[in-house]
């Protein structure tokens, strides 16, 4: 018999993906809802379940999943701060992610997103499909030439220094733990967050989110950059405090903002909530400004990163199924014994 996988939070990508990888291993039940306590009753006879970033698997949740067998939680992402590893540790539940699909997909959406901007081709197209060929107001920039800071040099930052760097702009980056071998041969410059403040046109987020990454980007910080500074955020929400962001839009401290994550994403983003009431009033003022751009945490979603998600996740429960190792640098909770 196939082992059985209680799939949630699945969308039609993520059935597309699991399914060509391995259906014919596993026994998917896919579930259009996301995980909780008071659902985890729908895993029974699962011998695994597998979650997204907004599944919220705490105590009481790995206790009900325990109760019902479940040995393993497959994180279908790099980031689990929605996991009690603790507990799941305690319960004598394995959990597993995938810690790395496609840094290209995420630095490369985070250019799209500011070329996007400056160069205004959201308007232009919206424009040109009501048959107005007018230029006025679409006058956007080189990036050429500008400076670009980066916070945060792992996988996706770095990729996305190097691809600015291509832009011929000048890269600086901010990391307490960045390679210099890696800066010196891409020309990028490792400083201090008070200088990349300073100095830097266009700012890209790519740490994770720590309490001592969180809201990075406040009306302090804010006040420390160049007047009329791009904010691009594709790394957490929370990293930026959205009001003061607002205030420093407002004052024209802020020259324009590329948002891929919003610090109240998850009543929101991944659903269909056209023809209803936004009820989220910060982000319906920010859905207002001309010079904001936001996508719906799709940075991660290209072709080649679903592929290597489900395929990580597919061999990660087979091989717990079968008794063999897990892959290296994807267990958060390794089996007992
Ligand atoms: P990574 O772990 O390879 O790199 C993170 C880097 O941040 C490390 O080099 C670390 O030293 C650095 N860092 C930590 N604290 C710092 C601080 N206070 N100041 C400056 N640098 C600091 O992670 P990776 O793969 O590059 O991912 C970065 C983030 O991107 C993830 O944590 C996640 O939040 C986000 N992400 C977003 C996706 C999307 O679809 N929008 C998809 C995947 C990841």
């Amino acid at each position: 018999m196939k082992p059985r996988v209680a799939f949630f939070d699945a969308k039609s990508y993520d059935r597309e993906y699991f399914d060509r990888v391995g259906r014919d291993w596993l026994d998917f039940n896919y579930h259009r809802f996301a995980l909780d306590t008071e659902i985890a009753g729908v895993v029974a006879d699962a011998f695994a379940v597998c979650c997204f970033v907004h599944d919220r698997v705490d105590r009481a949740c790995l206790e009900a999943l325990k109760s019902h067998g479940v040995r393993l939680v497959a994180m279908r992402c790099a980031g689990f701060n929605g996991v009690d590893l603790e507990a799941a540790r305690e319960l004598g539940i394995v959990v597993t992610r995938v810690p790395a699909y496609s840094p290209n997909a995420v630095a490369e959406h985070a250019v799209a997103m500011l070329l996007t901007l400056v160069r205004n081709t959201h308007r232009a197209y919206n424009r040109i499909r009501d048959h107005n060929f007018s230029l006025a107001g679409l006058v956007g920039f080189d990036i050429a030439g500008k400076t670009v800071g980066v916070i945060g040099c792992g996988k996706i930052g770095q990729k996305a220094a190097q691809i600015f760097r291509g832009f011929e702009a000048r890269v600086l980056a901010h990391d307490p733990a960045a390679d210099p071998a890696w800066a010196t041969q891409h020309g990028v410059e490792l400083v201090d967050l008070p200088t990349l403040w300073r100095e830097c046109d266009i700012l890209t987020l790519h740490v994770p989110l720590f309490p001592e990454t969180e809201y990075l980007i406040r009306a302090e910080t804010l006040a420390a950059m160049k007047r009329g500074v791009i904010i691009i955020n594709t790394s957490r929400g929370k990293l930026v405090k959205t009001d003061d962001l607002i205030t420093a839009l407002r004052s024209g401290q802020v020259g324009g903002v590329c948002l891929d994550v919003y610090e109240e994403e998850d009543e929101v983003f991944y659903s269909d909530h056209s023809g209803q009431i936004l009820d989220d009033e910060t982000l319906a003022l920010l859905l207002t400004f001309p010079n904001v751009l936001v996508t719906s945490h799709q940075a991660f979603l290209t072709r080649e990163a679903l592929l290597e998600i489900a395929t990580t996740t597919v061999e990660n429960i087979l091989a717990l199924a079968g008794g063999r190792p897990l892959l290296p640098g994807t267990v958060l909770v390794e089996p007992a014994g």
